[in-house]
């Protein structure tokens, strides 16, 4: 089965119990190599929505790396998260140009909106919050985007109103 397939077949079933039969499915595309960490994790995240810890021995034992190896580069890389995450993904810029035009006002507005801090997701996993060093797009400072949807020169009170459109 091509890995796009398989991919989209795994992320379809809802057993919560299967994660080593999904990780095993995983491996299957995979021949091993230490090369294969980086997409390997990939692959599991696009499953599970984040990498459960049992993910990360269970790699380390497919490519016959230490497990730290594996929590190192899990940890080192942004894209990769260790908790489950919600399902709106809010993400505030913190960079320079974001900063100097009231990020820090922003990001205490969402956070009191949702009840979380920065890395959190809420106890429903409705919303996760993150920050960001910079999307690229500093003329449109500050920027915040949900679920890959830019919103530029934003202020705290609509980024709240964003969530609320969301949660309405
Ligand atoms: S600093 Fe925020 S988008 Fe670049």
């Amino acid at each position: 089965m091509p890995l796009d397939s398989l991919l989209s077949t795994l992320m379809n079933e809802k057993a919560p119990d299967n994660i080593q039969q999904k990780l095993n499915k995983v491996y299957t595309c995979y021949e091993g190599l230490h090369k294969e960490l980086i997409p390997i994790l990939q692959d599991i995240q696009s499953i599970f929505d984040y990498l459960p810890p049992e993910s990360l021995a269970e790699t380390a034992a497919f490519l016959n790396i230490p497990e730290s190896t594996v929590y190192g580069v899990a940890t080192f890389y942004s894209q990769f998260h260790l908790t489950p995450q919600g399902k709106n993904k809010v993400k505030l810029c913190m960079g320079t140009a974001c900063h100097v035009r009231g990020a820090d006002e922003i990001m205490k507005a969402i956070e009191k909106k949702l009840g979380i801090k920065s890395g959190g997701s809420t106890p429903d996993f409705e919303f996760n919050l993150e920050k960001v060093a910079c999307f690229g797009s500093c003329a449109l400072a500050p920027v915040m985007v949900v679920n890959n949807k830019v919103y530029g020169n934003v202020t705290p009170e609509q980024a709240v109103k964003i969530l609320d459109n969301i949660s309405s």
